[in-house]
């Protein structure tokens, strides 16, 4: 597997201008307009496969464009694999975006398909300044991403798993990529154009501009599968909660966003880093026990107190039930639950792997571990010393000093970074006048919340196929968001898939493979 992802244009058509993005604006897809590539896709069991596949550059998929460098997506369809020609007309799409951090992201300088795939390859710069990179700096960054991620991904040695997007198409189906604004970006006068609810509005928009072009733009419009890691995995469920629903309308209609639905069929989501005003009290519950950072710094533990007390309330709040008839979900037996449905299965999945030998060090090394009859059994403390030293400070995520990047996320206008939770606007130590979080929110809340549209007003367009992982050693957020954006979803009837990986870390995907037989299962 040593070609290039970028592969080798074996027919340009089209068109030689090579600008990022077309000028038109006419939401108008072009089947024609398209470049064959070829690839050479490493699947899970190391074989490699030869892909031929038409590759649309990056369109602009909005008529009043605020930014083209984000607002664009690339489009990939097979129609040769290993010899054989496919028909990708009626596939299922892969819509997978390759957001990290809640920063902005462009395929406009990509060049084949995979433009940012690679699971973990995003991020949030851990306390990092924020709202200091201007849009220009923030697009070659994205860009050189791309360029990298798009080779990186078809490796010379044959070792790595490849992303999500090159297995799709080695699969057979279709992959659109799209770029969203994101959080840093500051236009001349100063004002924050990606802060929320921008990117998931302009996820949305994109889903519009390929059903508005059913039958000209390759795949099955009706069969859209997203996926994304982290924030992308934030807005990935948010895309699959928040299908049809009127709130984003203004947003739509301001970037001119094509006149179609943008429900999608089924979710993608690896540790989806969302339900930001509930994740402080949630990451405290969690892992407040944990009382020193990686970076050696013990956490106030009278704000870890004082969150962790809220959280009680606000997953009683939510009236959720378990996974496997668990029953009702509280703060007092989540832990027991965690345990139960979803770690001690991945710790068993892990050493069930593993050789007879190889297990046997396991074990040896990790004695909390009771391995009896093929299953893993261990406590919830334990667990948690096992995972060591947690990520981030307290609160996570709404920063008294507001230096956490979700403060950046809910800026406005020439403010970068501003409180959405009232627990830390109280306790601001900037000089915030009235110690309140500010009168657009609320909305902003929902708008940017997955669990607003499964809880508190339940949409009936919304994904019903639900893939979700998880590395039992991220500490990016709670464990208790995943699984109850899982309850949530089971709740209302929905089929989940949500499985812990063992042993890692942000970002992971190490069953990319079992992702796309799901797809073709639940799309099937
Ligand atoms: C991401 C990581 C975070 O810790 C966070 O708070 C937001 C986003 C990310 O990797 O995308």
């Amino acid at each position: 597997g040593v070609a290039a992802a970028g592969g080798t244009a074996l027919n340009a058509q089209a068109s030689s201008d090579s600008s990022s993005a077309s000028s038109s604006n006419s939401l108008v897809f072009d089947p024609d307009g398209y470049t064959i590539l070829t690839t050479t896709v490493t699947d899970t069991d190391g074989n490699d496969h030869s892909v031929t596949y038409h590759f649309w550059k990056a369109i602009t998929y909005v008529a009043k464009p605020v930014d083209e460098t984000y607002q664009s997506l690339i489009v990939s369809a097979p129609v040769e694999i290993d010899g054989k020609t496919v028909d990708p007309t009626n596939a299922p799409i892969l819509f997978a975006n390759s957001v990290g951090g809640y920063m902005p992201s462009s395929v406009a300088d990509a060049t084949g398909v995979g433009a940012g795939g690679m699971s973990g390859g995003g991020g949030m710069p851990s306390g990092a300044p924020t709202g200091s990179a201007a849009p220009s700096a923030s697009a070659s960054a994205s860009a050189s991403a791309s360029a990298s991620n798009a080779n990186g991904n078809t490796n010379a040695t044959g070792g790595a798993t490849a992303s999500n997007q090159l297995l799709a198409l080695a699969a057979g189906y279709v992959v659109v990529e799209p770029g969203a604004r994101g959080r840093t970006l500051k236009n001349s006068s100063g004002e924050y154009y990606g802060t929320a609810p921008a990117a998931i509005v302009d996820l949305k928009a994109a889903v519009r501009y390929v059903k508005s072009n059913m039958g000209r733009i390759p795949g099955d419009v009706e069969r859209i599968v997203s996926a994304g890691t982290s924030a992308g995995g934030a807005l990935s469920s948010l895309l699959g909660a928040s299908g049809d629903s009127p709130i984003y309308d203004k947003y739509l209609k301001e970037i001119g966003a094509a006149d179609a639905s943008d429900a999608i069929f089924a979710v993608g989501a690896w540790c989806p880093i969302t339900d930001l005003e509930h994740a402080d009290c949630a990451y405290e519950w969690n892992w407040g026990s944990n009382v020193t950072q990686s970076t050696g710094k013990v956490v106030d533990q009278t704000v870890s107190k004082e969150l962790q007390a809220q959280f009680a309330e606000y997953q009683a709040s939510l009236k959720l039930r378990g996974l496997s008839r668990f029953g009702a979900l509280t703060a007092r037996n989540y832990d027991a639950y965690l345990v139960r449905q979803y770690l001690e299965p991945s710790a068993t999945r892990y050493l069930t792997d593993l050789s007879d030998s190889d297990r046997a060090a396991y074990l040896a090394k990790n004695t909390f571990i009771t391995w009896s009859g093929g299953r893993a059994a261990f406590t919830w403390d334990d667990f948690l010393t096992h995972v060591g030293a947690r990520k981030k400070t307290t609160p996570a995520f709404d920063a008294f000093d507001l230096s956490a990047g979700e403060n950046n996320l809910f800026g406005a206008g020439t403010t970068a970074n501003r409180h959405f939770t009232a627990y830390s606007a109280k306790n601001d130590t900037t000089g915030l006048s009235g110690k309140r979080v500010a009168s657009d929110i609320p909305e902003k809340l929902h708008l940017m919340n997955p669990m607003f549209h499964l809880v508190e007003k339940v949409n009936g367009r919304r994904s019903k196929h639900w893939w979700i992982r998880l590395g039992t050693n991220d500490s990016d957020t709670s464990h208790v968001i995943s699984a109850n954006l899982a309850a949530a979803a089971n709740g209302l009837g929905d089929e989940v898939n949500h499985l812990y990986y063992w042993d890692q870390g942000h970002g992971a995907n190490t069953d990319p493979g079992d992702f796309i037989t799901w797809i073709a299962k639940v799309t099937g």
